[in-house]
């Protein structure tokens, strides 16, 4: 990419890679379906707010003093946290909610966000909220008695303490960190389209694109952050299933009717996969479909954008469903040859740490190798 130019990571997640791009581009855009991936990928970018000790100070008193019981809104939170500390939490949220200075107000967001899962009784080895309990671990199992404690510790921290101490370390980070006063961020990367406004992102404006998008069974992102996505009102009245429906890949996609074979995709060697596996599981079947086709339609977005000449870096997996297969690889390289790309690069490379993989289901396997795919417009 030209040094200056303007980059694109249309599934930005958490935003680490638009923060590498900040010494080299001039502007920067992402795109996330998550709005807690939005929420974390603006502060990451954003200068370190200045006013967070005076509002701590203000916090603290407050939440001293205060003697009412305040009202959760999401009858949910009440089954992963004490009422105590739900008080606590809502507390810092309302109080967060009230400052002017939206640099502030979003830095603090995310400090709060980011220890909710610790105060909670989920387990915190696992993505998506699930609870911990007496008999998750087995005795010789290594994690026996940090799980036991936890179980123990429950509803016993300081909220405010773990706020604070949160607040200093991230504003610690942030200090050293690089910033960018210049960067866009869209919720769907199949449209990039500004929000309450009806343009979308200029054509062959784009100087790189590079990202990691979601695998043919995506991680459960939107129910991974469940407490940060109804603590902090983030879902703007959608139900997690209904923001879930917005993740490529997600496994919440709306099929009318299973057994009518899956649209057909872009992709010849997909399309030979998905009828296979049609014969055993009709609805793995339409999942990969779907996935495909929607694939396809950020593939012709990221075309659109571009610079003739301009490249497309994707970092994708290879999956097996239902014993076969799926190589994604492959097939998004034909589709994007059909859209007028050319694949100039294709590198594979062993993914060393699972650490947050979740496993599916037990038909669709762990991915052991990533691709890297150059394709220029
Ligand atoms: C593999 S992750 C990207 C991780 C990222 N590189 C990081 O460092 O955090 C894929 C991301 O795609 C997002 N995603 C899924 N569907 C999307 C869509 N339609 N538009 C934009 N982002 C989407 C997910 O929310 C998830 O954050």
């Amino acid at each position: 990419m030209p040094s200056g130019g303007k980059l694109l990571d249309p599934f930005c997640g958490t935003g680490t890679t638009l923060l590498e791009g900040v010494s080299v581009a001039s502007r920067l855009y992402g795109a996330d379906a998550n709005p807690l991936a939005r929420l974390i990928t603006s502060v990451k970018l954003s200068k370190a707010p200045i006013g967070s000790e005076a509002i701590l100070k203000s916090i603290e008193r407050g939440i001293r003093q205060r003697r009412k019981e305040i009202k959760s809104h999401h009858e949910i939170l009440s089954r992963w946290f004490t009422k105590k500390d739900l008080n606590d939490i809502t507390y810092i949220k309302n109080r967060i909610s009230l400052i002017d200075n939206n640099c502030l107000k979003n830095f603090l967001n995310v400090c709060l966000s980011s220890i909710l899962k610790d105060l909670s009784c989920a387990d915190p080895r696992i993505a998506v909220p699930v609870k911990l309990k007496d008999s998750t671990y087995p005795e010789d199992h290594w994690y026996r008695r940090q799980s036991l404690k936890k179980i123990t510790d429950f509803g016993s921290k300081d909220v405010f303490n773990e706020f604070s101490r949160r607040v200093l370390q991230y504003l610690n980070i942030k200090q050293q960190q690089n910033y960018s006063e210049n960067f866009y961020l869209f919720e769907d990367s199949r449209e990039l389209a500004y929000r309450n406004n009806h343009r979308t992102l200029q054509s062959n404006s784009i100087d790189f694109v590079v990202t990691s998008p979601p695998y043919g069974t995506a991680q459960k992102y939107i129910r991974s952050s469940t407490f940060s996505l109804l603590v902090l009102d983030l879902h703007e009245d959608l139900s997690m299933s209904e923001l879930d429906r917005k993740i490529i890949g997600s496994e919440k996609v709306l099929i009318s009717d299973r057994s009518a074979p899956p649209q057909q995709t872009k992709s010849r060697q997909a399309n030979k996969v998905i009828t296979d596996v049609f014969e055993e599981s009709p609805y793995r079947a339409h999942l990969y479909a779907t996935y495909m086709n929607e694939m396809q339609k950020f593939l012709e977005e990221s075309y659109r954008v571009l610079k003739p000449n301009a490249n497309l870096c994707l970092v994708v997996g290879n999956n097996q469903v239902s014993g076969r297969l799926f190589e994604t690889s492959e097939y998004l390289k034909e589709a994007a040859g059909l859209i007028g790309f050319k694949t100039t690069g294709h590198f594979i490379d062993s993914i060393k740490s699972r650490g947050l993989m979740t496993r599916r289901n037990s038909s669709s396997g762990l991915i052991a190798h990533e691709h890297i795919l150059v394709f220029q417009k």
